[in-house]
């Protein structure tokens, strides 16, 4: 069993299709291992997207990912970080495959519904950025 880190970003919350979404990821065969919702402040977007500091949409990307609640994750499953990325689709959804999240429910490049750990090493510490030790007990 591997886990990686999920967010379901603003964007899906408001329209309220959490929901939606969280039946996706069930029915793809993860376990949700934790889970809870939060609305981050600029401070902390900018530390989860530390990696993105020097890009031209680092401002708009850590607005949009603090201007509502999200829902944080840890899902586990065999291969957890490259199933999770499929099951997301590719960043753009016009460009996603077809029954992917993104595809399914995603607006544009920014307001894409979902995040995923590209990496063991970026899951790790964006598990742990989100997460105490004893909440993945
Ligand atoms: P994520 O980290 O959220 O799972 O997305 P990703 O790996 O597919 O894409 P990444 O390159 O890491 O970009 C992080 C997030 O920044 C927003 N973005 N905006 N305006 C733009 O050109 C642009 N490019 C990326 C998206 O919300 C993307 O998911
Ligand atoms: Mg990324």
């Amino acid at each position: 069993m591997e886990r990686t880190f999920a967010i379901i970003k603003p964007d899906a919350v408001t329209r309220g299709i959490a929901g939606e979404i969280l039946k996706h990821i069930q029915t793809a065969g993860f376990q949700i291992a934790a889970i809870k919702s939060m609305r981050l402040t600029k401070a902390q977007a900018e530390g989860f997207y530390a990696v993105h500091r020097a890009r031209p949409f680092f401002g708009e990307l850590t607005e949009f990912m603090s201007s509502g609640k999200i829902i944080a994750m840890v899902l586990e499953a065999d291969n957890a970080i490259a199933r999770w990325r499929d099951t997301m689709g590719a960043t753009d959804p016009a460009k996603a495959a077809k029954g992917t999240i993104r595809n399914s429910f995603g607006a544009s490049i920014q307001n894409n519904c979902t995040h995923g750990s590209d990496a063991p090493e970026t899951a790790a510490f964006e598990i742990g950025y989100f997460f105490a030790g004893y909440e993945l007990i």
